[in-house]
């Protein structure tokens, strides 16, 4: 017997060795026993839906690598766009690859001009981030030709003017949430600066960006790229596995992120940071979240249950932002929550560490990011993620239409009643 499980059905006595395969066990092979005995597992807590080739984050161990690469690597030697196209290609680029690669991005980053129009529609103070997942949406009926995901040239126009649109699409939809007007794109600028201009550009020919700033900013984007199956990420491939165009499923992966308990942490850490207010009350809190009464945001992960490695990149990002910008007030803040829960034996077995959102947050907030763009800033990065995701989907043999099971608890039949009867 080698690395197997047999299970066996104490109904029949009859059973099936189920070999363990890449650490994962076939869920098919369960259906030779019965078809009708379901795997119930909801939140997908012990469930592999894919095979994935794009990235490892080993949570036991802090580990966290985009095709094979250490994101320590990355973050420090790489850029976001050469990032994307190790994600997206499976390959670090070759220097003219990675011409036409950030050509072909630069490209494509105007949007059409109805798309502003359509922009104009939202209400004076819509959440930027309410913007952004409608107008991802609409993309998709400016580009109709997105619906023949069969064809491997059409994809990929469709993943780089993904990857290129989404900044220019986040700046426009804060510009419009602060009534100012949309900055267009300047593609002599990178792909970091090109966004701080379309962000903060007044009346200056050309916006000068920081460099430290601007990196800070690259860096980020480099640790929010992908992180495997996350609830956005399987948004995505859900809904492109009933063969969507990618500007749909992208915008469902985009609500998803808008959730508070996935992209909407870092801003819930601020508020969180906010309410607390000064040293003094960070022990109480801490009582209050031992007592169920509070949750410490930017603390835990379904993955990592030691230090998210994000977040060791993300404290030396800060420091060197602090320096152009000045300190967050709330740092100490953080600071001392960080030190007494580490310290804590509620957080300890529970293995309750910093994820990348405990620090991103101050960060954006000195650069002068309003909180409500900061789901936003996630979404621009995790794009690159979500067409890698969606690429490998659509090339995998394996993969149909996604169709979990239920365990029906409801009701047995009952008679219709009228409504003047009930
Ligand atoms: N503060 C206090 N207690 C917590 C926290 C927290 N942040 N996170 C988990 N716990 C407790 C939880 O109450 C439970 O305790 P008990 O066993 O006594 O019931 C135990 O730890 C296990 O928690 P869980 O809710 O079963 O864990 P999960 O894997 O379902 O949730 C999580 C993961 C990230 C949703 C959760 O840790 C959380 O809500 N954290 C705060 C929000 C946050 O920072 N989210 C960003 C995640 S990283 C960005 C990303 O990748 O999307």
């Amino acid at each position: 017997m080698g690395d197997s499980y047999t299970i066996t059905d104490n109904r029949t006595g009859e059973s099936v060795e189920i070999p363990i395969e890449e650490g994962g066990i076939s869920a098919r092979e369960l259906r030779k026993i019965d078809p009708n005995v379901f795997v119930y597992d909801p939140s997908f807590i012990q469930t592999a839906a894919c095979r994935s080739e794009i990235t490892l984050v080993d949570g036991d161990e802090g580990i966290l690598r985009y095709r094979g690469y250490p994101i320590q690597d990355l973050a420090e030697q790489s850029s976001y766009l050469e990032v994307a196209y190790l994600l997206v290609h499976g390959e670090l680029p070759a220097r003219e690859e990675f011409e036409k690669w950030v050509h072909d991005v630069t490209f494509h980053t105007y949007v059409h001009e109805n798309v502003k129009r359509f922009m104009d529609g939202f209400h004076y103070d819509a959440h930027p981030m309410g913007i952004l997942v409608s107008t991802v949406a609409a993309l998709s009926t400016f580009y109709p030709e997105a619906k023949d995901i069969g064809d491997p040239d059409i994809r990929m126009r469709q993943v780089i003017r993904l990857i290129a649109k989404m900044p220019t699409l986040a700046a426009f939809a804060h510009r419009f949430s602060v009534g100012l007007p949309f900055v267009y794109p300047d593609n002599y600028l990178d792909f970091s600066a090109n966004f701080l201009s379309m962000m903060w550009k007044i009346a200056e020919p050309r916006y000068e960006t920081d460099p430290v700033l601007a990196r800070a900013l690259d860096t980020l984007f480099i640790l929010h790229a992908d992180h495997e199956q996350n609830c956005s990420t399987t948004a995505m491939r859900v809904v492109g596995s009933a063969h969507a165009d990618p500007y749909v499923a992208t915008a469902a992966a985009c609500a998803a992120l808008y959730g508070p308990l996935h992209g909407g942490a870092n801003e819930a850490v601020i508020r969180m940071l906010t309410q607390i207010g000064s040293l003094e009350n960070v022990p109480p809190f801490i009582d209050e979240v031992k007592e169920g009464k509070a949750r410490l945001m930017g603390f835990g992960h379904r993955v990592y249950k030691n230090y998210d490695p994000r977040a060791r990149i993300i404290k030396t990002t800060a420091d060197r932002v602090f320096e152009v910008t000045g300190k967050n007030p709330l740092l100490d803040i953080a600071l001392k929550l960080e030190e007494i829960a580490l310290s804590d034996e509620y957080f300890t077995s529970r293995r309750l560490y910093p994820n990348v959102d405990f620090y991103s947050g101050m960060i954006y907030q000195a650069m002068g990011f309003p909180i409500n763009m900061f789901p936003v800033l996630f979404a621009i990065p995790r794009t690159a993620g979500w067409v890698s995701h969606w690429l490998e989907l659509l090339g995998d043999p394996e993969q149909k239409i996604s169709r979990p099971r239920q365990l029906y608890v409801g009701a047995g039949e009952r008679p219709y009643v009228p409504i003047g009867d009930r």
